[in-house]
């Protein structure tokens, strides 16, 4: 922990490794094999993330950035929160809108971003200290998935909002969906909100080239999962044997992708002391992205034990920013 007045840094050092090999573990020798799309993030991931949001066809990341531009102050003069937490706070074009949105309703006091990368929270803090010097600044590196009860409480007569936008929730089955909403809910305090970013379900001729992109930096997105296995685990993955899938399923309402494997082939991993076959034409599934329905949003958030406040959505209905107030 780090604390120079107005800004702290907490690290939790989750062990990103022992979850990497349970994963890998688990999801090599479950049928369909699948893989968490959490790994895909090393650098060179991140960086091909990056180079997605510019791409023509991924309009999801454009879309919310719009739609938060636009709704932005009446979010702020809705929410009325001191502090505004970011799971997940890499991208700093939407908490620069976020934070000036929320300084220009009069409300704001602290930010609070959170994210796996020390190195990119230590960045972003930096950065913010300069061009916000009086705003509180607590970082909390550490895994959205576990350490939410890490985050600092509300400040004394104050009321915190959680911002958890991109449509990442989309990538959470079902179950760990639900899960991680109930966890949400319970490190908040009644009256207090969450500000959630999801993708809408819409045209599948527009969704799947989002996924499946005609440069192919998706693809080489896609691949990387096993680039990361081959270095962490000492893997011998043939990287290029494998093609990029993307789809569309009707029936869950998410986008899949996958590998599929161009010929029969047998994979070690010493470091878990596997040992895989894929069979020509098997695939590995590498990520799911949820689009919903507004009322699939609203009955999703019942569930965890917030109410819908208020929802806001691009002209073509692509994507929406819900705000959630905790019963
Ligand atoms: C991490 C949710 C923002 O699911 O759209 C982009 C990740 N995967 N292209 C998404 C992703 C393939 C992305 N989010």
């Amino acid at each position: 922990m780090r604390s120079t007045g107005l800004i702290q840094l907490d690290v939790h050092l989750t062990d990103a490794d022992a979850a990497l090999r349970a994963d890998v573990a688990r999801g090599l020798v479950a049928r369909p094999k699948e893989l968490p799309p959490k790994w895909f993030y090393d650098a060179r991931g991140s960086e091909l993330f990056e180079e997605i949001t510019a791409l023509p066809e991924y309009y999801p990341f454009r879309t919310e950035r719009a739609l938060l531009t636009d709704s932005v102050a009446d979010i702020a003069r809705s929410s009325g929160a001191d502090t505004v937490v970011e799971l997940g706070s890499g991208s700093s074009t939407k908490t620069r809108l976020l934070l000036d949105a929320f300084a220009a309703a009069g409300t704001l006091r602290r930010y609070v971003p959170q994210d796996v990368s020390e190195s990119a929270l230590r960045g972003a803090v930096d950065e913010l200290h300069r061009h916000y010097p009086t705003l509180q600044l607590h970082g909390v590196v550490g895994d959205f998935t576990r350490d939410l009860d890490r985050l600092p409480g509300a400040e004394p007569g104050g009321k915190r909002m959680i911002a958890f936008l991109g449509g990442t929730i989309g990538n959470l089955l079902p179950g760990p969906r639900h899960a991680f909403l109930t966890h949400v809910r319970s490190v908040l305090e009644p009256g207090e909100q969450l500000l959630l970013g999801t993708g809408l379900a819409t045209d599948p001729a527009i969704m799947v080239p989002a996924y499946d992109d005609a440069a192919g930096v998706t693809a080489d997105f896609n691949r990387n999962v096993l680039r990361v296995l081959n270095r962490e685990l000492g893997a011998d993955f043939d990287v290029d044997a494998f093609d990029h899938v993307a789809l569309w399923d009707a029936e869950n309402s998410w986008i899949e992708m996958r590998l599929r494997a161009t010929r029969a082939m047998r994979v070690r991993v010493p470091e878990l002391d596997l040992e895989v076959t894929f069979d020509e034409g098997e695939e590995l599934i590498t990520e799911i992205s949820a689009k919903f329905r507004p009322e699939t949003v609203d009955a999703m958030v019942a569930e965890a034990g917030f109410d819908a406040t208020r929802r806001w959505t691009d002209p073509q209905d692509r994507f929406a920013l819900s705000l959630l107030t905790a019963r």
